[in-house]
């Protein structure tokens, strides 16, 4: 990886996306490379992986249905939206496009929307970056930035069981893999569940 990828990266998507999106990318970046020292993985690479992780986001979903009929995706794939396909397609993407190499950043990208009970601590910093980044705003933010400054594992749990109810309350659909990786992290009596369930209660 070139030691300039990331002022590469970054100024391509400031000409190419949103500015909202943009400042997400760059707040993504920041805090994956504050989680990566604190979990002791690569903070190059955590940062680029974050400024990476939507770099299709705004991209026609047209593009994507071809992408998906043309090059033997699982079709069930086109039963999802943009939402699924930026993410899982866009590593094969910068891949491709771009020669981004690197498994663990591809993978990173690959995974932020709909996880993987494999990922690894890269992947889950980057899925977790995006959900606590200081751009956002919602309820649960405080408490899911208190529990990523705990417990890696406990922050992708909460993040996938708010992410999950709301996609119900909202009567959309819930792609497999992430009840896959709740399972992989949910035991009752897991460390990760009952440091969740400590947080909530203080
Ligand atoms: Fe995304
Ligand atoms: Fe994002």
């Amino acid at each position: 990886m070139p030691d300039n990828s990331y002022q590469f990266f970054s100024r391509l998507e400031e000409k190419h996306l949103s500015p909202k999106r943009y400042h997400h990318c760059l707040g993504v970046a920041k805090t994956a490379e504050q989680l990566a020292k604190k979990y002791q993985v690569n903070s190059k690479k955590a940062k680029l992986a974050g400024l990476l992780h939507d770099f299709y986001k705004e991209t026609p979903k047209e593009i994507f249905i071809n992408l998906i009929k043309q090059n033997h995706y699982n079709p069930e794939l086109l039963n999802y939206n943009l939402g699924v396909w930026h993410g899982f397609l866009g590593a094969d993407l910068l891949q491709h496009e771009y020669h981004v190499t690197d498994i663990e950043i591809l993978n990173a990208v690959r995974y932020h929307t709909i996880s993987d009970p494999q990922m690894d601590t890269l992947a889950k910093i980057v899925f977790v970056a995006d959900y606590i980044e200081p751009h956002r705003n919602f309820k649960e933010v405080e408490l899911a930035r208190k529990i990523a400054n705990q417990n890696l594992d406990a922050a992708v749990l909460f993040e996938i069981i708010n992410s999950v109810n709301l996609l119900m309350n909202q009567g959309k659909k819930v792609h497999p893999q992430m009840l896959l990786t709740y399972n992989t992290l949910y035991t009752k009596d897991s460390t990760a569940y009952k440091l969740i369930k400590k947080m909530e209660e203080n």
